[in-house]
């Protein structure tokens, strides 16, 4: 057991400083008279997806982007939406498009995401972002393994021939996550919901990324001493409180590294939104 609390990663710093580098790029465009316009969409009134939807408009406006909401019935049909998506895509004003998700279930989530033009696809969610990334030459890339990626940089973690371990292999996080680790020279290995001997693999892992959103799941006699460990999930308990997918307590007894929930890595999410955001209008 580690004598040494660890480094806390805090993705507010973080976050802080990649909206002040990404608010000087956008300040200079617009010095040039280029605005960038943001185009978050939301379908229904899910309150989760409410409040992030507004803090994504609330910060892209405080950068100085053209920041709008498209809010659109629960009901609305695939085809209407597909419908706004192709306006929205031949619109110059519009550099950056988000659908938030989840869509309600009579809706085919991957259609509708490829509907969109890809060099607007802010999220990295379109299967040619994807392919890109996959081929190590991605640009837009998602929000929060990259935003993962400018945490590791900024705190000057080692990557380079060392094992990360993925837990999670989602579209929007694990995958992506492990390409850009393995880009970084880790030595990947992806576990999932059915994997066996979860800790046979942890046990071998200098860095741990967890998003499997189970609360409080990884264990800190788990781990390998010293590792970094790095915590994407946000759950939400009964009595209200916010936990990650790691047990920060024990965990923290073992990392040499690791992420706070809350004030992690979510601030981090929105904050690569913008810079990808201001990538789309760049290129
Ligand atoms: N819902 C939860 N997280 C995300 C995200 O990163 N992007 C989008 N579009 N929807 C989400």
């Amino acid at each position: 057991m580690s004598e040494q609390s660890p480094l806390i990663l805090s993705g507010k710093t973080v976050a802080k400083a990649t909206l002040m580098r990404t608010r000087q790029e956008v300040q200079a465009m617009l010095a040039q008279g280029q605005e960038i316009g943001l185009c978050v969409v939301q379908v229904g009134a899910c309150a989760a997806s409410s409040i992030y939807v507004n803090r994504k408009e609330a910060r892209a406006q405080k950068l100085g982007f053209v920041s709008t909401t498209l809010r659109l019935p629960e009901d609305v049909s695939e085809d209407a939406l597909l419908e706004q998506i192709d306006a929205l895509n031949a619109n110059d004003f519009v550099h950056g498009i988000l659908i938030q998700l989840p869509l309600p279930s009579h809706m085919n989530e991957q259609r509708v995401l490829d509907r969109l033009d890809p060099s607007k696809d802010v999220d990295g969610f379109h299967p040619i972002n994807s392919g890109l990334l996959s081929q190590g030459r991605g640009t837009l890339i998602p929000c929060t393994p990259k935003g993962v990626m400018t945490m590791l940089k900024h705190y000057e973690i080692a990557l380079s021939g060392r094992h990360a371990v993925v837990i999670g292999r989602s579209n929007i996080v694990g995958r992506p996550m492990a390409q850009l680790l393995e880009k970084a020279n880790c030595t990947v290995t992806i576990c999932h919901s059915r994997t066996k001997h979860l800790e046979n693999h942890l046990a071998m892992a200098d860095i741990v990324v967890a998003a499997v959103g189970i609360p409080n799941m990884v264990k800190g006699e788990w781990l390998k001493e010293g590792a970094v460990v790095i915590d994407v999930g946000i759950n939400r308990l009964d009595d209200g409180t916010i936990c990650g997918d790691v047990d920060f307590e024990s965990a923290s007894k073992v990392a040499s590294a690791i992420t706070p929930v809350p004030g992690g890595v979510g601030p981090m999410t929105i904050a690569t939104l913008m810079e990808n955001t201001l990538r789309a209008a760049q290129s």
